[in-house]
């Protein structure tokens, strides 16, 4: 028999994907209705609402529950949610809608893509987000940088997305929540730990998943391929990487590769709890944090997203965090280790930061097998030469 499925966040998975019908009396009012252009991340989160990957959210988030989240991590029902899903907008158009409303939302090319039925409209404070959300004011820091960007009123409301398109470059991989519950299911595994990324894999990431697998049934590889910062190695690059390890360093039987759609924060402690609740939704019961998980720059220590999940009961998750060390490769035991396995001095282990790794690949230099499996380290030159 399949083992069951795990809970949703919230005791239910969402679905707001309009029906057939829903969508042909969406399309009948198209002309009639006050538009609203998305960018791509707003566009984003309208798929991760609509997919269920944010359930329970059915749309973008009310003032109680804003202030709730940014506060102290908490939805104004209780449940435990800690990165705000707003849709900003400029005063004069919001000045031109009113509670009631039902908004045709648009993608950056000008299709009718979702709805939104308006229920409010408020206004926020943006260092305070910054501030308790990203644990910083400085503009400097990515996440930051896009909240100041914004324009000054939040609209909130549940959606529906007209349909479910597949992915222009990852058609094959795009695995929504309800699909990835099924494929766990089939395949028997009980227990899954999901891995979140938004960089090239490397070895000190095979040794943490590898690791994880050990006590569980499955591996769920979930590389973030929605908006990044600029200076982030590309989603096809990181992805045709995954690519090559599937083919030759992962037992394809017990990992399942696929894309998340959702846009990168930044936030570091804040986004891996963001991060597991969004896996949870994805049906996994394990995710694995590990060093300066979702963080950018020195703005986080390198074990505060790990800490942060001491701030919640275990239940208030329903994800259980794998924690990790630091992990590099030791030349005195000849592996992959962390400080808790081997003796090594630092001198005698080998780690590469991101920074330093994409100066290589600047110079055509390749990383060492050290670092990363050989024919990862030659694509990553062979992609970072055509740039
Ligand atoms: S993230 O922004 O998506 O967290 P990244 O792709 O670098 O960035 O990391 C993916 C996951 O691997 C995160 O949980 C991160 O903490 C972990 N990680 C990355 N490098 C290491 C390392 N050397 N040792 C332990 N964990 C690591």
């Amino acid at each position: 028999m399949n083992p069951p499925s795990l809970p949703a966040h919230g005791g239910q998975l969402i679905n707001r994907i309009a029906s057939a019908e829903q969508k042909q009396a969406f399309l009948a009012q198209a002309d009639h209705l006050p538009r609203l252009a998305l960018d791509e991340r707003a566009i984003s989160d309208l798929e991760m609402i609509a997919i269920g990957g944010f359930s329970p959210l059915t749309g973008f988030m009310s003032q109680a529950d804003y202030l709730g989240v940014v506060a102290h991590m908490r939805l104004a029902n209780g449940l435990a949610w800690s990165i705000p899903i707003t849709l900003a907008i400029e005063e004069a158009q919001a000045a031109s809608l009113a509670p009631g409303d039902l908004i045709r939302l648009d993608n950056p090319q000008g299709k009718f893509v979702g709805t939104l039925e308006l229920t409010e409209k408020y206004t926020y404070d943006p260092r305070r987000e910054a501030a308790q959300v990203y644990r910083t004011e400085d503009p400097a820091h990515p996440g930051v940088q896009v909240l100041y960007q914004q324009p000054p009123v939040y609209l909130a409301g549940p959606v529906w997305l007209l349909e479910r398109s597949s992915h222009p470059l990852f058609p094959s991989y795009q695995i929504d929540p309800l699909q990835a519950r099924e494929q766990f299911q089939a395949r028997g595994w009980r227990t899954v730990v999901g891995f979140q990324t938004r960089n090239p894999i490397h070895r000190a990431h095979e040794y943490i998943q590898k690791c994880a697998l050990e006590v569980v049934d499955g591996l769920f590889l979930h590389p973030l391929v929605g908006v990044t910062k600029g200076d982030d190695i590309s989603a096809e690059v990181r992805m045709r990487c995954y690519e090559i390890m599937m083919e030759h360093y992962f037992p394809t039987e017990r990992v399942i590769l696929a894309i998340n759609p959702a846009a990168m924060r930044y936030a570091g402690p804040r986004e891996a709890i963001f991060h597991a609740l969004v896996r949870k939704n994805y049906g996994c019961s394990h995710f694995i944090v590990g060093r300066d998980h979702a963080g950018v720059g020195d703005y986080y220590g390198t074990y505060d997203a790990q800490h942060i999940f001491d701030e919640f009961a275990p239940e208030e998750l329903g994800i259980i965090p794998l924690k990790f060390e630091h992990a590099f490769y030791c030349k005195r035991t000849q592996g992959m280790a962390t400080t808790k396995t081997s003796p090594s001095r630092p001198e005698e282990r080998i780690h590469l930061s991101g920074t330093k790794v994409r100066e290589m690949l600047r110079r055509g230099e390749v990383p060492p097998p050290e670092f990363s499996r050989p024919e990862v380290a030659a694509e990553l030159v062979r992609a970072l030469r055509q740039t």
